[in-house]
């Protein structure tokens, strides 16, 4: 799939920001999605502005129009229902209105598998993305900007085992978090993957290609990354849930 116009989906966040930045100095025509135009700041130059709320997707049919690529780096900061309308409704809300496909880069959080009501629903929305037949990298960052200076040597693992909830778990920064998103859009092999994301002490790689292709593919028709813990049964996930998954099974 040949990647032309990128939307970023959380364009004024703090990974956004620098996704917005990354896209463009890639080459790519970049739509930042903002809710509030007025409030939106500055982009760098070449950036087109869309305005849409991602809890209404009814507003977004001109975000999603044309693009070839979607970077999502969205998120709440509440409760389950913010979580829920935000962090899993960006990414149903989206897709729904999304008529041709679109590779996707999607941003959750180390710890995703991990049972907290805000994990949940980000991992529900990985699920949607897993479900919906488009190519996608699924990217769960450790802690942003917590790296020391000299921590920039990217390690991608999968399995999601590293539960503390503490930056011991793993520090990333925001500008390496949104690099990676980025260069997984045009990756082969970072089609179906899924992984945590930290930097450990060292220098940047130049090339992502061996970190991607050492990584194991998640299996077809998996719900969950390919080593996850299983344990967010469907049969005990709420019915409309389970009702919406469904209906994004084999969309593209
Ligand atoms: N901090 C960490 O160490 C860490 C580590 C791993 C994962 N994460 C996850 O990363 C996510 C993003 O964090 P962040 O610090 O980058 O957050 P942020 O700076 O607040 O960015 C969140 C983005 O989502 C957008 N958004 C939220 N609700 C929206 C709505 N209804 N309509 C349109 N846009 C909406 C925000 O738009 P506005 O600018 O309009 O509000 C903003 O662009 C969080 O969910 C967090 O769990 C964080």
């Amino acid at each position: 799939m040949a990647i032309d116009l990128v939307l970023v989906v959380g364009a004024t966040g703090s990974v956004g920001r620098h996704a917005v930045a990354g896209a463009l100095d890639a080459g790519y025509r970049t739509r930042a999605l903002v809710r509030d135009r007025a409030r939106a700041g500055r982009f760098p130059e070449g950036a087109q502005l869309v305005v849409g709320d991602l809890t209404d997707p009814g507003t977004l049919r001109e975000a999603v129009a044309g693009v070839t690529g979607i970077v999502f780096t969205h998120g709440s900061h509440g409760d389950a229902r913010a979580a829920q309308l935000v962090d899993y409704g960006a990414v149903h809300n989206v897709l729904s209105v999304l008529d041709v496909p679109a590779r996707i880069a999607l941003m959750t959080t180390i710890g995703v598998t991990k049972h907290t009501p805000g994990h949940d629903w980000k991992r529900r929305g990985e699920r949607l993305v897993r479900a919906s037949g488009l190519p996608y990298t699924i990217v769960r960052p450790g802690w942003f900007d917590y790296n020391e200076p000299d921590q920039h040597r990217l390690v991608m693992v999968q399995g999601d085992t590293r539960w503390a909830g503490a930056p011991s778990d793993g520090v990333v920064s925001r500008a390496q978090i949104a690099h990676v998103l980025v260069a997984s859009l045009t990756s082969d092999a970072a089609d179906r993957r899924t992984f945590e994301l930290v930097a450990e002490q060292g220098a940047a790689q130049s090339d992502l290609a061996p970190l991607f292709t050492a990584l194991q593919p998640d299996p077809a028709a998996a719900l969950d990354g390919v080593l996850d813990r299983d344990n967010m049964p469907l049969d005990q996930e709420p019915a409309a849930v389970v009702a919406e998954l469904d209906a994004f099974r084999g969309r593209f």
